[in-house]
């Protein structure tokens, strides 16, 4: 099976590999396993309070090549964005990016996963606010 340039850079110099404070009220921490195979993935972000962007993002994940690839180029994808932005990565379009085989799309649908429950959890410790609502308190 041929793997394409851009999943093997990625999964030989993965980016943002780490660790954030997941004490932190504007970190949000999604930590996902897949059953298909037992890998296990923690995706982590951290938002800027003032402008709702994400501004770091960090991964760590014990698992396949195409997982650990998967979770690099999501971490690229969510620095910038807004968390409804994040919310709507889809695993298909890493799928696609990285030209994923058939029998690795579970590890696209991991980081999806892991992305959609670090957002879960900042917005549980953040009371999904708006900008609106936190300038007025
Ligand atoms: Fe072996 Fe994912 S199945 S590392
Ligand atoms: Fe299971 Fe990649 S995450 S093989």
């Amino acid at each position: 099976m041929a793997y394409s340039e851009k999943l093997l850079d990625h999964f030989k110099n993965p980016r943002n590999v780490g660790t954030l404070d997941k004490n932190k009220t504007n970190v949000g921490t999604g930590l996902v396993g897949a059953p298909e195979c037992g890998d296990v993935m923690r995706l982590q972000i951290e938002v800027d309070p003032v402008t709702k962007k994400i501004t770091e993002a960090k991964f760590k994940t014990f698992g396949c090549g195409s997982a650990i690839a998967s979770s690099s180029l999501a971490t690229e994808w969510l620095k910038g964005k807004t968390v409804d932005e994040a919310l709507a990565i889809d695993n298909m379009a890493i799928v696609e990016e990285l030209a994923l085989p058939p029998v690795k799309i579970h590890c696209s649908v991991l980081a999806e996963d892991a992305i959609k429950g670090a957002i879960k959890d900042y917005q549980a410790k953040n009371g999904v606010q708006t900008a609106e609502s936190i300038v007025a308190s």
